[in-house]
């Protein structure tokens, strides 16, 4: 391993000045190299530092802090608290104030239930999506639906798993002039690590598409600006970007575009007034509107402590590690062979680091081409003290265009199978195709050591047959 990093580093010099992630790791997040763990699931989740959870315990053992809602000194306290981190997070994205508002959510999943129940399709509008979405984003298409929208999706083409401009630009065609049209992608894919061009946003308005983007991927290794792009809704969960505090996730939306949302219900919280005898409720103004009942008020100062941590080791430094490891894990799994000549790993997504990130999905193949069973290879990686996750990482449509699943085939999975479908009975109907990949992800704290280890465990798989022998 030495050797190799000795050669990894005189290639590519910039790595050493991210050298401050190393003191990081070894300040804050010991626990890794102590235990022996290779975390590679950063898409899953971003891992917390020590101090993040000492810094908030602080916090929380030294104040009084009340149920926000009110006009007490513990309640104001709790106000105070939420309402800088609010401010906090606008700084962090460069989103100007005047311009944008931070509604705070469980999750990117609520954030983009938010706008999707409350979105206001009518008949003819159109919601267009890319095949590349969490379902969290596919579920939306279950709102427009009822409302009579019509649901466009927008195809990728293998091997890289990119959308094909030309083709963007016809859908983006279809936009009902005057009407409420929502276009969704993500800026990362959580799937192959695709980055799907910013520049779509501007293009989408200008066709008369509000733009949702799913940011969740993205912005644990990359720099979302919102002064230089500026969609009408992002989504983001927390913990992606440091693991801790779970459950908390935002919903960042343009004021303009968060007045033309029609919530279908009011609750304790979003509402300035309400009546049961006058049968009427006046919303609460701006953000407040869309916080059900009482947020999560002991751990959203938490989140601050989070976004000091990025901005104390620089979003550039964590995305230039995060570039310079993925591009080498890529190099070494492209470059693996069984003796037979037949390349080992079958990855789906961009093979070069360029206008990618740090998210490898991939199926490893034997020699007779056959594919080792991803549960396999996760058992293995188990064993190994290697994180992975496996499966098809909630976002069907890359994993459908990855694995050469074509409609008919699903089509007949859900015809001719049981009338719950399980994974189980999925992965049995595509047969012998592949239901589902693994997927490594590197991120905030990722180091050569653990890009080398990663590549020495597939490289384990040389030569080895698909199915052991009983
Ligand atoms: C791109 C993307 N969007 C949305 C989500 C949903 O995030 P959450 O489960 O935190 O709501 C994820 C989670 O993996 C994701 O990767």
């Amino acid at each position: 391993m030495e050797a190799a990093f000795a050669r990894f580093v005189s290639e590519h010099p910039r790595y050493q000045g991210t050298a401050a992630i190393d003191t990081l790791r070894r300040r804050d997040f010991a626990r890794l190299d102590r235990e022996g763990q290779v975390y590679l699931d950063y898409t899953g989740s971003g891992l917390y530092a020590a101090s993040q959870v000492e810094l908030h315990a602080a916090t929380l053992l030294a104040r009084i802090l009340g149920n926000p809602h009110s006009a007490s000194r513990a309640s104001l306290e709790s106000t105070r608290l939420v309402e800088h981190c609010r401010e906090r997070v606008l700084t962090f994205f460069r989103a100007d104030p005047a311009e944008y508002v931070v509604v705070f959510t469980a999750n990117a999943s609520h954030a983009l239930k938010l706008v999707g129940e409350s979105y206001p399709f009518e008949s003819g509008d159109v919601f267009l999506l890319t095949f590349d979405n969490h379902n969290s984003v596919n579920g939306i298409r279950e709102f427009d639906r009822l409302r009579g929208a019509r649901t466009v999706y927008v195809p990728m083409a293998p091997p890289e798993l990119r959308v094909d401009e030309s083709l963007l630009d016809g859908q983006l065609a279809l936009a009902r002039p005057g009407g409420h049209n929502l276009f969704a992608y993500p800026a990362q894919s959580n799937f192959s690590g695709v980055q799907h061009p910013l520049d779509w946003i501007e293009r989408a308005q200008a066709r008369g598409f509000d733009v949702l983007l799913d940011a969740a991927a993205f912005v644990p290794t990359n720099r979302l600006d919102l002064s230089e792009v500026r969609p009408d809704f992002v989504a983001l969960s927390f913990y992606k970007l440091f693991g801790y505090p779970t459950g908390v996730g935002a919903l960042i939306a343009r004021r303009s575009a968060l007045a033309r949302l029609h919530r279908p219900w009011f609750a304790g919280g979003t509402i300035e007034v309400a009546s049961v005898q006058a049968d009427r409720f006046v919303r609460a103004a701006g953000a407040a509107a869309f916080e059900d009942g009482t947020v999560d008020f002991a751990n959203i100062p938490a989140v601050e402590l989070g976004l000091d941590l990025l901005d104390s080791v620089g979003m550039a430094v964590i995305h230039e590690r995060v570039q310079l490891l993925t591009a080498w894990v890529l190099k070494r799994l492209g470059g693996l062979r069984h003796s037979s000549g037949q390349p080992l790993v079958s990855l789906y997504g961009p093979a070069t680091a360029e206008r990618r990130g740090g998210t490898l999905a991939f199926n490893l193949k034997d020699a007779a081409g056959a594919i080792v069973d991803h549960r396999r290879v996760e058992k293995a990686a188990n064993e190994g003290g290697i994180s992975l996750r496996t499966g098809c990482f909630c976002n069907p449509g890359a994993g459908e265009l990855a694995l050469g699943l074509s409609r008919d085939d699903l089509q007949k999975c859900f015809t001719e199978s049981p009338v719950r479908l399980t994974w189980e009975d999925l992965r049995q109907c595509v047969d012998p195709k592949a239901a589902g990949a693994v997927r490594a992800s590197l991120g905030l704290v990722s180091n050569f050591a653990d890009a080398y280890a990663f590549a020495s465990f597939v490289e384990s798989f040389l030569d080895r047959p698909a199915v052991q022998p009983a």
